[in-house]
């Protein structure tokens, strides 16, 4: 999509780290912002970011994981702005935990925000993209995590794999239309995923394991020391204006075990029955 100025995004978890970032990044550009999260004090510090860099933009507080919240905040944004020409789909959380120990609400909440909500975004947005005629892009959030699964993060590694599917699927559906879908799978990125996951735990009073408690502490450290969301951002931006399916920051040290699992997988490709 070229010329982004006067045209209008929309960014789900836009209260803090990427989602956030997004949204700066967008309103620079002389997007029209609608800034979406369920944190109204976060929010709030995103508005008086945007405010700062006087882009036209407004705040709805929305919890992706409800079908009827996302549709409120589809119909705010065309009501308001006349159009949606970027949604980005990108408001996430995660717990820590064994697959078979994590409760069912545990499951529920991250694949509410991390697979309901880019799933709510595209069935209560896209029609009206569509209807409307106009270019657009759509940017789904999963994760290098949606590439490759390791321990502990069960929830969070199926939603993104679905993200995953959904936008690939996304993208053969809408070939012959003005609406391109990229997906972000970025590896660590310094944002406040860590913190979520901590008050997370505090907040269910779930009995860490060992090696539960490690890997978050883990996780925090190597986030902290990583990719700043700015520059996750910048791509994405980029990437939409290149018309880029793929977007993979800070992934390259990757490569390795992406190899070895493709390899894994191609490997065991049968033709028995065609041959
Ligand atoms: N930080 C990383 O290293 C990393 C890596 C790969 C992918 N991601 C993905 O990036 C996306 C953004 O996360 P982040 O790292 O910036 O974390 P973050 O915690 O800084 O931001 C996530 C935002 O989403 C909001 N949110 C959570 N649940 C929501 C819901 N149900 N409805 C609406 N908003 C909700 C939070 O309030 C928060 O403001 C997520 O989808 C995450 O999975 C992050």
């Amino acid at each position: 999509m070229e010329n982004f100025a006067g045209k209008v995004a929309v960014v789900t978890g836009a209260a803090s780290g990427i989602g956030r970032a997004l949204a700066l990044n967008l309103g620079e550009q002389g997007m029209k912002v609608i800034a979406s999260d369920v944190s109204a004090e976060g929010l709030e510090g995103t508005a008086a970011l945007l405010r700062g860099n006087s882009a036209e933009f407004i705040s709805h507080l929305t919890d992706v994981s409800n079908a009827d919240a996302v549709d409120e905040l589809a119909e705010r944004a065309f009501e308001e702005f006349g159009a949606v020409h970027v949604l980005c789909n990108n408001a996430g959380v995660s717990t820590i935990g064994r697959q078979w120990e994590l409760t069912l609400d545990d499951w529920a909440w991250v694949l509410g925000a991390d697979l309901w909500g880019p799933i709510n975004g595209v069935r209560s947005f896209l029609p009206r993209m569509l209807a409307s005629g106009q270019p657009g892009h759509i940017v789904n959030t999963a994760s290098m995590g949606g590439l490759m699964s390791g321990p502990l993060v069960g929830p969070y590694s199926v939603a993104k794999h679905g993200v995953v599917g959904l936008s690939k699927g996304l993208r053969a559906e809408l070939h012959d239309t003005n609406i391109n879908v990229s997906v972000l799978c970025p590896g660590e990125v310094r944002t406040g995923i860590v913190p979520g996951i901590r008050r997370r735990i505090a907040s269910t009073g779930a009995e860490l394991s060992e090696d539960a408690r490690l890997t978050v502490d883990y996780l925090d450290a190597s986030l902290s020391a990583s990719m700043e969301p700015e520059s996750v951002a910048r791509m994405v931006s980029d990437a939409i204006g290149d018309d880029r399916f793929w977007i993979l920051p800070n992934s390259a040290h990757y490569r390795p075990i992406l190899d070895t699992e493709f390899d894994e997988m191609v490997n065991s490709l049968d033709a028995s029955f065609t041959e």
